[in-house]
């Protein structure tokens, strides 16, 4: 049996740091054990320009702890009035490592979102040009579409035709939650990827909904079924280059996640890597694990591998997580896999 496990340093491909009081809060329990995040840009206002990247990477900088081995990768958020021509610079002088694309209301902070492709075509074309990454929320926003099924629309409607029309423009699929999620990536010659979330692979919709509502485990997109989450696990301990980990950990107060109208978002950053060797060992992949959370997401970004490791070792009682942290705006509720956690990073 395999008892402790050293890993490149993780990176994570999907992180919510938020700013100002909960980023102090949570910031220290992503960076305690990831070498990089791609940093989504959803603030309140939304991270749209190069100035808005600088400046919010620097309060990310301020808020780390002094030792802390981790570098926010920035991203900016695509609107139809973003100027291509900043992107591209911001991309050049190393500022900004991807673009996010929201459609227009599909989630937290998302309104002034993409409603239309066709009307960031200037943009869109200008980063295949420069090779600057485009992540994608795939969701369509839809009322008509029933919530459990707006991902797979979103693959048929928006992300095949914006493939076809623009092969070049490398894309990644972020947060996938269903079958035809991993079957798209699978199918793609070039230029596509995913990330996958560590509560997807845990939780299918049934933890949200039996036995009364469970809001710490609603998120967007949305749980699936339970063969879902299966294509997923499949997917994730593959070793398939395509996949690879984005926690999306989105923290919100506990106030803002036990409402009546409760935030989506899952936090997970302090627990990840336990539930994830625990799924892993579970699959019997445990030696796949570093490819999910360490080499397949620099590659596809072209990125170095971090160059120091963390181990993780498991031990006979389980491992005691704080069930929140206290944040400068309030308790958030670390995700709770359902099961003990055995594996600890040392
Ligand atoms: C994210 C958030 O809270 O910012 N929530 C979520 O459920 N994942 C937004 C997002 O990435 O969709
Ligand atoms: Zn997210």
């Amino acid at each position: 049996m395999t008892n402790t496990l050293t890993l490149i340093r993780p990176d994570d491909w999907h992180l919510h740091l938020r700013d100002g009081d909960m980023l102090r809060g949570i910031a220290p329990e992503t960076a305690r054990d990831f070498g990089r995040a791609i940093i989504m840009p959803n603030l309140v206002p939304p991270v749209v320009t190069a100035a808005d990247a600088r400046g919010y990477r620097d309060r990310i900088m301020a808020a780390l702890p002094t030792d802390a081995d981790f570098k926010p990768l920035m991203t900016l958020y695509l609107t139809e009035t973003t100027d291509p021509a900043d992107v591209v610079a911001a991309h050049a002088e190393g500022l900004i490592s991807a673009v996010k694309l929201y459609p227009a209301g599909a989630t937290t902070n998302s309104d002034s979102g993409v409603r239309d492709t066709v009307n960031v075509m200037p943009v869109l074309e200008a980063m295949a040009d420069a090779g600057i990454p485009l992540c994608i929320h795939g969701e369509v926003t839809d009322s008509a579409v029933d919530i459990f099924d707006r991902e797979a629309v979103f693959i048929n409607t928006v992300l095949d035709p914006l493939r076809r029309r623009l092969p070049e423009l490398k894309v990644i699929s972020e947060h996938i939650t269903t079958q035809e999620g991993v079957d798209y990536v699978m199918s793609a010659r070039e230029n596509l990827a995913a990330t996958i979330t560590t509560h997807h692979l845990i939780i299918n919709r049934n933890h949200i909904l039996v036995g009364g509502i469970k809001p710490h485990y609603y998120c967007l997109p949305v749980a699936k079924r339970e063969h879902h989450r299966l294509a997923l696990r499949a997917a994730a301990t593959s070793g398939d280059p395509r996949f690879f980990l984005g926690t999306d950990s989105a923290p919100h107060s506990d106030p803002n996640k036990e409402s009546a109208c409760g935030c989506a978002g899952v936090f997970s950053a302090t627990n990840t890597l336990s539930c994830l060797a625990h799924v892993f060992e579970d699959e019997g992949a445990l030696d796949i694990l570093e490819a999910f959370t360490s080499k397949n997401g620099p590659a596809y970004y072209g990125l170095p591998l971090n160059t120091t490791t963390i181990t993780l070792q498991k031990q006979a009682n389980p491992v005691r997580f704080p069930a929140h942290i206290e944040t400068g705006e309030g308790k958030v509720t670390v995700f709770d896999p359902g099961f003990p956690l055995h594996w600890r990073v040392i």
